[in-house]
């Protein structure tokens, strides 16, 4: 059989899918690069804004279409939504899309294989009744896979299970040679109170420190040299067994320890959850990269305080400050949401004012949506129009565009070791050079910086030490 999965979200969505891509090229299914090529689509779902759920929405129509035409001459299309669409609502699903055959939220999608395989041999059964002994009974569509809702008791073996997808994966079925993801926690308790994640993601649960330093332990014996642990507020990862309690701390210096590892990352942080303690071992184990992806979300403190952040202003600023004091040459991300209800425009230029302050690396900007369920939703009118959204989100990437030059330029003259991790876009839609011929490439910094430099495709993968010679405002220009 031939699959084609999509995914959309944030990293833990990249990461399920990785997993899970490993487990059907186990059960032979081949993974095609186009739906209209595939027996069975499937979508790594996201609900974090309505859009990305739109955008799942016009794939299904299309879908829905095609499985009626294969279908008219005997053949499969199975279709499955998974992730964070499939728990927030199911039913929605259901109604919006009649071709649909499985919907299964994040907990359950260690099941999925399994489903597929089933789903394609009953819709093969109902097209093709003659050739199978009995009638089959149509079997009920889309058959539905929930977690368990934050109020209602947690389904341990379903826990278990999905423990399980990332502890037994296949090391070498990976989407890069050098880099991967470890999951370090599940779910999120913060409930932000805009944010749809704790509700489709569950409660916040640490995974095992013995688990983590296993699965890293194997990657790295696979090849990867560079490791990024994710979870939502990765930088409050707690986990108690016993009297023995491990912070995120103590877990950076266990993986640290690792052979054959040379960079260790994390995405991404909440400002509440950073501690002395973890700016040292930042500082202390070389290992682990000057790189915070720490998002602000906004520069006022009724905002954030109505967004339910848990910090003031002047205490990120004062951890900027601390952390740039502590770990020399650190970098900051952040994320941004404009347009929340009420936001004024004195309000919105609090943001800007953080932003000049910080001078993040990057920045992500992203226009207030409103997400059912939410107590922002509940309690809060959605009233700042879609034309000061837009204007207020442009006026931040204007000022990303100038603190982000000005951020970048600052590295010219320098020297500095990056991992390739591949060609660069330019060179991607080129007819791809025969090995040993110069092409432009693409690395990271330890800061997390893109760097694009010509090079010969048998670097990619490795570790290069370069000469950044210009710069723009998203990425530095180097040479050998
Ligand atoms: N766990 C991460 C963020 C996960 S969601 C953290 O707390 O930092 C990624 C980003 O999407 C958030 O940082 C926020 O900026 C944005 N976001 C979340 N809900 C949103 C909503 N309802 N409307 C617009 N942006 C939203
Ligand atoms: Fe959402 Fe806030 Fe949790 Fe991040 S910390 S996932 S923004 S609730
Ligand atoms: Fe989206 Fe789910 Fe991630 S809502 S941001 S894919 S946790």
């Amino acid at each position: 059989m031939k699959i084609y999965l999509e995914t959309l979200g944030c990293q833990m969505n990249q990461l399920d899918s990785e997993l899970l891509l490993g487990r059907f090229r186990a059960r032979d299914w081949d993974i095609v690069d186009s739906a209209k090529d595939a027996d069975a689509v499937l979508y790594n779902t996201c609900s974090v804004r309505d859009l990305a759920e739109q955008k799942v929405y016009s794939r299904l129509g299309r879908d829905s279409r095609r499985k009626l035409d294969r279908n008219a001459i005997g053949r499969v299309y199975v279709i499955a939504v998974f992730g964070c669409m499939a728990q927030r609502d199911p039913k929605e699903l259901r109604r919006r899309c009649k071709g649909l055959d499985i919907i299964c939220a994040p907990g359950q999608i260690e099941k999925l294989p399994e489903l597929l395989e089933a789903a394609a041999d009953a819709q093969l059964a109902a097209i093709q009744p003659l050739e199978s002994d009995a009638l089959a009974a149509p079997a009920p569509m889309p058959a539905i896979f929930t977690d368990p809702k934050r109020t209602e008791a947690p389904d341990t073996a379903a826990e278990a299970r999905i423990d399980q997808l990332d502890l037994t994966r296949d090391p070498e079925l990976r989407s890069s040679k050098s880099q991967a993801f470890v999951r370090v926690a599940r779910g999120c308790n913060n409930f932000c109170s805009y944010c749809i994640v704790p509700y489709v993601r569950g409660p916040e649960r640490s995974r095992e420190p013995s688990h983590i330093l296993d699965e890293t332990r194997r990657l790295v014996g696979a090849g990867v040299s560079e490791v990024t642990l994710i979870g939502q507020t990765v930088n409050r990862y707690c986990h108690t067994a016993g009297d023995v309690t491990t912070s995120f701390a103590g877990l950076l210096e266990t993986l640290h320890d690792l052979d054959g590892l040379r960079r260790l990352r994390f995405v991404t942080s909440h400002p509440s959850g950073f501690g002395r303690e973890t700016l040292e071992a930042m500082r202390d184990l070389p290992k682990v990269c000057e790189y915070m992806h720490m998002p602000a979300q906004h520069g006022s403190d009724r905002l954030l305080a109505a967004m339910n952040r848990g910090y003031t202003r002047s205490d990120y600023d004062a951890l900027v400050d601390l952390a740039r004091e502590i770990v020399p040459g650190v970098t900051f991300a952040s994320d941004f949401i404009v347009g929340f209800p009420g936001e004024t425009e004195a309000e919105h230029q609090a943001t800007i004012d953080l932003m000049r302050r910080v001078q993040f690396k990057n920045s992500f900007v992203f226009k207030y949506s409103p997400r059912p369920g939410t107590a922002a939703a509940k309690t809060l009118t959605d009233d700042i129009s879609d034309e000061v959204k837009k204007r207020r989100n442009n006026e931040l990437l204007d000022i990303q565009r100038e603190t982000g030059l000005t951020h970048h330029r600052s590295y010219i003259g320098q020297q500095i070791e990056v991992l390739v991790t591949g060609k660069s876009r330019r060179s991607e839609k080129q007819d791809s050079p025969a090995t040993g011929e110069t092409m432009q490439l693409m690395g990271r910094t330890r800061g997390d910086h893109i760097v694009l430099f010509d090079g010969a495709q048998a670097m990619v993968d490795s570790y290069q030490t370069l000469t950044i010679t210009d710069a723009n405002d998203l990425a530095l220009f180097a040479t050998l």
